[in-house]
């Protein structure tokens, strides 16, 4: 290298131009150093590549057949340690999920290593969906903050906390586009969107797995439910689906390929069957897709029991086809049933299965025990650690909980709450209830020192207003009107009533699918009663997914959307009552006005007859709708009730002065566009500005708007910025005839502003 750098200096000396300059010298040597040092990086990585793939190999020539098939085991821990100590003495298993405090994992673990033969660590794995201890907001109210660096910081948190306990796996993100709100897990989506869900998904992958996954404080993420879950029929769990190839490329497809982008280190197959067949045993999406053409080396595991429950699809007749068909599928490892344990040897003996296939899923999940550092430190678990619900935990769940909450309505800018109002109802099943404004998919946290708004209501109004607190209703789902005359009578004696109302968290989540999304139980029974009293109600709706209120929303005067916020919620809504904090949440997803509505998304398609505005006043005995035959029903409204990318703020943001900065771009070249934002409103706050496209005229038809970029710009009142975006011509691809990624040349409209509905538009033309 010296050689090298002396030869350069000569060089630049004899260079008239030069001659003379040290600075220029310095500026090249620079360069260089900087060269060297990533082609060092780069190297090295390779070099780390190259080093565990030796080490697999080594390791996997050392295995018997049994051993290897052991380690495509994973089991639920169940009864004590010592109940497993045979199975894993045998090697009869890979992974536990579900082994969850230090004390398990440790000691399961060192049964492993110790006393097995080849003493290959075990991976423990778990659903740490939206934080281990400390609770965020359900993913589908993270994705409403729009923010990728607060999201992954969030699930740098879980990851310390839940590795502390020896979890080194998390069964997240589930990256599902998700369009039915009627599916109870959309709660553990990030939404519609295929752009938004990838960035915010890429975010909790990094934030998951950290700069490196032998950090001790890193887990490995799972992209899951591969594949088409989301678009389970009815938004029935498990259901059946029909999704043409290009849908499933362009939709479903596009978050996981990000996801393989930022190197994901596992992905989980689904339920559902995909036009017929059942995703676990899918080979034209697991193999062809995922391993063919993306490439991907990664551990697969299946969903819990996916496997044999493909002989109730009616796909397989029995286990041992059920091994076969998932082995040809590429499945690594298999969740809780155990139909490669008892049925891979068999067939390998009967040479109905290459060796390989099993090879090369041992290698999968060796591959990702090495990255992660398991072999050399097995034990990660942190014996009676105090790693969780630390201050700065709490400030990010806080802080997401608070950027994650959507304001609907406003009017008369009653929030913030005035300092006139010193009398204050609070009110409602959810207004202290740290367990259920958990949301699902919470085991350790559960509830433990979570902040309810009735708690940080009190502490923030200490002697200078009074609560008056009433529940109205003992949960979400009572409909025993007996509470109401104490919900009645505060709201009375107060200033303003505060209602909390939505859904308990076992309304959504796995299995918990709703056909009516009205509020539950007696809940706008009581918003009625409370209405009549003439006091100004602000609701805040707690839930686990989009519900259809507009019969109440005419009768109150505010509405937060504050999802399940999780453990610091009660905190994050108070600033926001308070205007300590500014809403700046937007919605991941549009909130049909029925149910009847529902699939209702933005980037829908065109009809050849698509309707403007409807006028539903069809006078009686009028024998057809004089207004035509367009795309509409007769009995409720085209639009929904909030659009996708909806959320108000306490000030006014102005956008203006759309440019475009050409009007054709050549394939291959960056595509500018800027507007001017203005914060006309007396708040400093945060506008999530959007970006959306449509190609007007494609070899197949395209959505009417696709969200192609966002940003959270902070502004303060009265200030000015540009906001400006960069797309290539390679993202505004789609799929040909052929399945090929082509961005195709012609006219595209290009939009930018505050939701789906209300936006700024230009054109602009792509030319080969
Ligand atoms: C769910 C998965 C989850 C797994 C393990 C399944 O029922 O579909 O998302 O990761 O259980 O708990």
């Amino acid at each position: 290298m010296f050689v090298f750098i002396r030869r350069m200096i000569k060089q630049e000396l004899k260079d008239d131009y030069y001659r003379g300059s040290m600075y220029n010298i310095l500026l090249r040597l620079k360069f260089f150093i900087i060269f060297i040092l990533i082609a060092n990086i780069v190297f090295a990585d390779t070099l780390g590549k190259e080093e565990i793939e030796n080490k697999v190999d080594t390791l996997l020539s050392k295995m018997t057949l049994q051993e290897k098939i052991g380690q495509m085991q994973q089991i639920s821990f169940w009864g004590s340690v010592e109940d497993l100590r045979e199975t894993i003495k045998n090697g009869k298993v890979g992974s536990f999920l579900n082994a969850s405090d230090a004390k398990s994992t440790y000691e399961l673990q060192k049964i492993a290593v110790e006393e097995t033969r080849l003493g290959i660590p075990l991976i423990f794995a778990r659903d740490v969906i939206h934080g281990q201890e400390t609770i965020f907001p359900i993913p589908l109210g993270q994705a409403a903050s729009w923010n990728a660096e607060l999201i992954e910081k969030a699930a740098r948190v879980a990851a310390v906390e839940a590795t502390a306990t020896g979890i080194k796996w998390t069964f997240a993100p589930m990256i599902d586009i998700s369009r039915d709100p009627r599916w109870g897990r959309v709660a553990e989506s990030c939404g519609e969107d295929p752009y938004l869900t990838s960035k915010l998904g890429a975010a909790m992958i990094k934030g998951f797995q950290g700069k490196d996954l032998t950090d001790p404080t890193s887990m490995a993420a799972c992209a899951k439910h591969f594949v088409g879950y989301g678009a389970s029929e009815a938004g029935k769990d498990y259901n059946t689906t029909f999704i043409p190839e290009r849908q499933l490329r362009e939709i479903h497809l596009k978050p996981f390929k990000e996801a393989v982008d930022v190197d994901v280190a596992s992905m989980m197959s689904a339920f559902n069957d995909i036009n017929g067949i059942p995703a676990s045993g899918n080979k034209f999406t697991l193999k062809t897709i995922l391993r063919d053409e993306w490439g991907f080396n990664g551990l697969v595991v299946s969903d819990w029991a996916s496997m044999t429950q493909m002989i109730m699809h009616g796909f397989c007749e029995d286990e041992k086809e059920v091994a076969f068909k998932s082995i040809e599928a590429n499945i690594d490892m298999e969740m809780a049933s155990t139909s490669y344990i008892d049925h891979l040897e068999t067939l390998i003996n009967e040479k109905k299965i290459d060796a390989a296939l099993i090879d090369n899923a041992v290698k999968n999940i060796l591959r990702l025990k090495y990255k992660l550092g398991l072999f050399e430190n097995p034990y990660t678990a942190i014996p009676d650690s105090k790693v969780a619900r630390q201050e700065e935990h709490l400030k990010v769940a806080e802080k997401l909980a608070g950027q994650s909450i959507v304001l609907l309505k406003n009017k008369n800018e009653i929030l913030p709450l005035s300092d006139d109002f010193k009398k204050i109802a609070v009110i409602g099943p959810l207004a202290d209830n740290a367990l259920e404004q958990n949301g699902c998919w919470v085991f350790e946290g559960f509830g433990k020192d979570g902040i309810t708004p009735l708690t940080a209501l009190k502490e923030k109004f200490g002697n200078d207003k009074e609560v008056i607190f009433a529940k109205g209703l003992k949960s979400t789902v009572d409909s025993d009107e007996d509470g109401f005359a104490d919900a009645i009578s505060a709201a009375n004696k107060s200033d303003v009533v505060l209602l909390f109302i939505g859904e308990d968290a076992f309304l959504s989540g796995e299995s918990h699918c709703r056909a009516f999304l009205n509020l539950p139980g007696a809940q706008e029974e009581l918003v009625s009663k409370l209405a009549a009293t003439g006091k100004p109600i602000i609701t805040i709706i707690m839930a686990g997914r989009p519900l259809t209120f507009e019969k109440i929303e005419s009768e109150v005067d505010a509405i937060l959307y504050a999802w399940h916020p999780g453990t610091m919620g009660g905190p994050a809504i108070a600033d926001i009552l308070t205007g300590v904090e500014t809403p700046s949440g937007k919605l991941p997803i549009t909130f049909p006005r029925s149910v009847g509505q529902i699939p209702i998304y933005y980037a829908h398609h065109n009809t050849g007859r698509p309707a403007e505005s409807v006028d539903r006043s069809v006078p009686l005995g009028t024998p057809l709708n004089p207004k035509g035959f367009a795309s509409f029903y007769l009995d409720v409204d085209i639009s929904p009730a909030y659009p996708f990318g909806y959320g108000l703020s306490y000030t006014k943001f102005d956008y203006s002065a759309i440019k475009i900065f050409k009007e054709k771009y050549k394939l291959g070249e960056i595509i500018e566009v800027e507007c001017l934002l203005k914060n006309l409103g007396n708040y400093n706050a945060d506008e999530i500005v959007q970006l959306y496209i449509r190609d007007l005229s494609a070899s197949a038809v395209q959505p009417v708007k696709l969200l192609k970029g966002f940003q959270r710009i902070h502004l303060k009142t009265d200030e000015t910025k540009t906001v400006k975006f960069s797309i290539h011509t390679d993202e505004l691809s789609i799929h040909d005839a052929e399945m090929e990624s082509v961005t195709e040349p012609g006219k595209f409209k290009i939009w930018i502003g505050s939701n789906s509905a209300d936006l700024l538009e230009s054109e602009f033309e792509i030319i080969k």
